[in-house]
């Protein structure tokens, strides 16, 4: 059974695959490929672009899609999530997508080998689809047709890293791709590995071909880190002075916390990719789906 809890379900066949059959869909909407299949989603924690994008992907597809609201569910009534997921499973749906707040939580439920899941973004440890939405922005930009091509690239995670589930699936797959991977950050927001690190952007950014910045996610840390988000902004916050004129495409997984994370003239220039990144997350899932979905 075919699960994507992170990038790594994916051999290398299949990562150029899901960008290849991503590319085509962007060129050309497919038919209905997937008419009689049913996925069910199930969202503990807030979205706005996971979800709505795998619904339209799957909708684009001709997947039928049903959506458990986990605050209006049993699990209200002290059912556990265990119990839930193998209630929906036995339904018979052709696979579920999940976001949840527990790192294991997609893996807990993929190893009961019921249905196939879809990891949405879990705990600070993985959301493999925005890694590969992002990769496949990564190639778009760069024009190239295979993932490995962007080998030798550097990109520059900037910010709260180590809260980010953007960030661990993207650490793994683009380091995976061969691509320099550092970080910038806080010492406070910089994970524990052996990557490059560097305080502040103006240690390496002349040696960048991407930007990915972060939320700074002051809610998730227990001590106050900073007195106030401008104080972050001053040191973190990608604006065009920080920018200049260097050619490096800016990436942001949303949501953008505005003139903290990205200026508001930052997002306009056309360096930021960042609804384009949103665009391919439709195409990237519908990649994804037909390989996890069909027959
Ligand atoms: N990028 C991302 O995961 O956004 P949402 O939290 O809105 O789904």
């Amino acid at each position: 059974m075919q699960h994507l809890v992170d990038t790594n379900d994916f051999n290398d066949t299949q990562l150029t695959q899901i960008m290849h059959d991503a590319k085509a869909f962007k060129r050309k909407m497919p038919s209905k490929l997937l008419e009689d299949k049913l996925l069910i989603t199930l969202f503990f924690e807030s979205s706005t672009r996971t979800r709505s994008s795998f619904e339209v992907a799957a909708k684009r597809l001709g997947v039928s899609v049903v959506h458990l609201d986990p605050s209006k569910s049993s699990t209200n009534k002290g059912e556990s999530l265990e119990d839930t997921f193998e209630n929906l499973a036995a339904m018979e749906p052709d696979g579920v997508i999940i976001r949840h707040e527990f790192n294991n939580t997609p893996k807990k439920l993929a190893n009961k080998s019921l249905t196939p899941i879809i990891n949405a973004g879990a705990g600070n440890n993985a959301h493999p689809t925005q890694a590969l939405l992002d990769c496949f922005t990564i190639m778009e930009h760069f024009n190239v047709t295979s993932p490995h091509e962007l080998k030798g690239k550097t990109l520059a995670i900037v910010g709260d890293i180590v809260s980010s589930r953007v960030a661990s699936s993207g650490i793994r797959l683009f380091t995976r791709l061969g691509l320099n991977v550092v970080l910038v950050a806080p010492k406070p927001f910089m994970p524990d590995n052996d990557l490059p690190q560097y305080e502040h952007l103006s240690e390496t950014i002349d040696n960048v071909d991407i930007i990915m910045s972060l939320r700074a996610q002051l809610e998730r840390h227990k001590a106050p880190i900073f007195e106030d988000y401008d104080e972050y902004a001053n040191e973190y916050c990608i604006t065009k002075e920080r920018m200049g004129q260097r050619d490096i495409l800016l990436l942001h997984p949303g949501p953008v916390m505005r003139n903290i994370d990205i200026s508001d003239e930052m997002l306009k220039d056309k360096r930021s990719k960042v609804l384009e990144q949103v665009k391919n997350g439709v195409y990237v899932r519908m990649a994804i789906l037909k390989l996890i979905l069909e027959d």
